[in-house]
């Protein structure tokens, strides 16, 4: 038997009995006669103890251990005379008898302790040693503990998990495809799913009306800290329901899991449109744990003789409470922030209103005492706070404003992550304006269905059009999007011509779809959740990396298997790629 308990088990109440452990050397230490190891496994660490004086072997033979040794001991647990009040193992330690090796180990390439000293590269191609650590292995336990708790929830409501097939040819989710060459069928391809957007709508026609997956999604799009090239969603669609059902069954959801993984009660999810949300946050997906919300001050600070203000679409302001105070160099570094080339302001006007009733802003020289009181009145700001403002075109100072605002959040410690403020955002314009390609793009995707009240106006007005999508929200993070679908083949037949499809490319691609909207489509809806993103949030980190058992680096490799790689000609000519390879050469 290799063991009888765990290295996270033994308490003082099991003094006295004979265990049998098996485990890592994460360290050792020597103490007068003594030898002192700790001994790791996936559940905790428990001391074992060596005494040299009573068996010189065995503890000799546990001085020659090195660092990650597998190994199997037997002894008695024991009560420890100094005892470690920081773990759960910490009063007992076993008086080691018998000790086999199991397994040596090379020298790790770093500690395998919870504060490591392995930098990101070394422990993304050690990721096997890496998911070792208590840090790393607990973001993975949350993670795990989390999919069970949203199957729970769904099969408590007759959510049936169904899945899908990975190879398959397009859906139009927005990114690039990963495509998968056929040795079958010479130069043809399959894409792997950016989601199983268009499976899930035929289960809808196939009479599956609560269906779920937790599903591996594909896109080839470029990499950021909430962003992997293959990524989970928790996918969901229902037939017979509206809007108003797919937000209360997923905002159910969700708050079952903060109520049950973190013990948090969390308020119903306010509403917001993403007009509004794009007037008071500059941002589709605004982090509500603070206020700071835009004020518009054209009425106040235009027509004063200042050209910067006079000649922008909009000057929008924000309210830092309490920073009247802020000095020189704080100031400078605000405007340094938004200067930056991936933010590409021109440059920021700031206006102290100081606590003894004057005003200091940096334009004076256009802008009187009074005046300034006016922008204090107008933007709501009191004594000893800070109004902050951008001017410019309205789109790009939204977004500007929305970074900084952010950035502000942050430095003021407005963003903690152990509070959490879900929103949804609704009423999403149904296509948006690509000045590249010159055509409209569906916002969501082609399969959304435009508001019913603005379907007459979808030809003559398309930009006018709302669509029936939404997205869920949480401290400023998407982590999830979804719309009530068109159901039926003759608006999804005019969606496809406004957005630029010829009749033969929609059949070509969603024929299927449309072939299967003739028999009997029912009205449905859905959403996706990000579930890396969920575990993210829920462990409080910005990264998903991290909660990703092997995930892919900055520039989309696995660097520990070194993938992707070429592979041999052989295979290339089989898949019909030797054309191609030799092109490159
Ligand atoms: P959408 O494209 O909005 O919708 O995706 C749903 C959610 O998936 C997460 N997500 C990602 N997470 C990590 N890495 C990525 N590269 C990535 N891309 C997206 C986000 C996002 O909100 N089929 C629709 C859903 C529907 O309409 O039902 C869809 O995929 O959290």
């Amino acid at each position: 038997m290799h063991r009888t308990h765990t290295c996270g088990e033994l308490r003082i109440e099991h003094v006295g009995q004979e265990v049998t452990l098996s485990g890592w050397v994460q360290r050792s230490r020597e103490l007068g006669g003594m030898t002192f190891i700790d001994l790791r496994d996936r559940y905790g660490l428990t001391q074992l103890a060596f005494n040299m004086e009573t068996r010189a072997e065995l503890c000799a033979k546990a001085r020659e251990l090195g660092r990650e040794f597998v190994i199997k001991v037997t002894g008695n647990v024991i009560e420890r005379s100094s005892k470690n009040t920081n773990i759960p193992t910490g009063e007992i330690e076993i008086d080691v008898t018998a000790m086999e090796v199991l397994n040596a180990s090379k020298v790790p390439p770093f500690t395998i302790e919870d504060d490591t000293d392995g930098g990101d590269d070394l422990r993304m191609k050690y990721r096997y040693l890496d998911l070792r650590r208590r840090p790393v292995m607990s973001k993975l336990q949350l993670r795990h503990r989390l999919s069970i708790e949203t199957r729970n929830y769904l099969d408590s409501i007759d959510f049936m998990e169904v899945e899908t097939p990975f190879l398959i040819k397009s859906t139009p989710e927005g990114a690039r495809d990963f495509v998968v060459p056929s040795r079958v069928h010479p130069g043809q391809f399959y894409a792997l799913p950016q989601s199983p957007q268009t499976f899930k709508q035929l289960l809808m026609v196939s009479g599956y009306d609560k269906y779920y997956q937790i599903v591996k999604c594909f896109r080839d799009e470029d990499l950021r800290a909430d962003r992997q090239p293959e990524f989970t969603q928790i996918d969901c669609e229902m037939a017979f329901v509206e809007q108003e059902d797919i937000l209360n069954t997923f905002e159910g959801m969700v708050r079952h899991l903060f109520k049950v993984v973190k013990g948090i009660d969390v308020p119903a999810f306010p509403r917001m449109t993403y007009a509004e949300a794009m007037a008071t946050y500059g941002s589709d997906k605004p982090d509500i744990r603070f206020d700071m919300k835009f004020v518009d001050m054209a009425p106040v600070t235009q027509n004063k003789g200042f050209k910067v203000f006079d000649d922008a679409e909009a000057v929008i302001g924000i309210v830092a409470e309490g920073c009247a105070d802020y000095s020189r160099k704080q100031l400078d570094a605000l405007t340094d922030f938004v200067k930056r080339p991936q933010i590409g302001a021109k440059g920021l006007v700031h206006c102290k209103v100081n606590t003894d009733g004057t005003f200091k802003s940096s334009v004076d020289k256009f802008f009187s005492q009074e005046d300034q009181q006016a922008w204090a009145a107008h933007a709501g700001a009191k004594e000893g706070d800070l109004i902050l403002m951008l001017s410019g075109d309205l789109n790009t100072t939204r977004k500007q404003m929305n970074e900084l605002r952010l950035h502000m959040g942050k430095e003021l410690g407005f963003r903690d992550p152990e509070v959490f403020r879900p929103l949804w955002v609704v009423d999403f314009p149904l296509l948006e304006w690509d000045e590249e390609t010159e055509r409209y793009h569906a916002m969501h995707h082609p399969f959304t269905s435009p508001k019913p009240e603005h379907m007459a106006i979808l030809e003559t007005d398309p930009g006018a059009v709302n669509a029936n999508a939404y997205d869920m929200v949480i401290n400023g993070v998407e982590i999830g999007g979804g719309s009530i679908r068109i159901h039926d083949r003759d608006i999804q037949s005019r969606m496809f011509d406004l957005l630029g499809f010829t009749k033969e490319e929609a059949q070509a691609q969603f024929g299927f779809l449309m072939s299967a909207f003739e028999y009997g489509a029912p009205p449905h809806g859905g959403i996706a959740l990000g579930f890396d993103r969920l575990c993210s949030l829920f462990g409080g980190s910005d990264t998903i990396r991290d909660f990703i058992a092997f995930p892919k680096n900055n520039a989309a490799r696995d660097v520990m298997i070194d993938a992707p790689a070429p592979i041999d000609g052989a295979q290339m000519e089989e898949l019909y790629l030797e054309s191609t390879a030799k092109e490159k050469e």
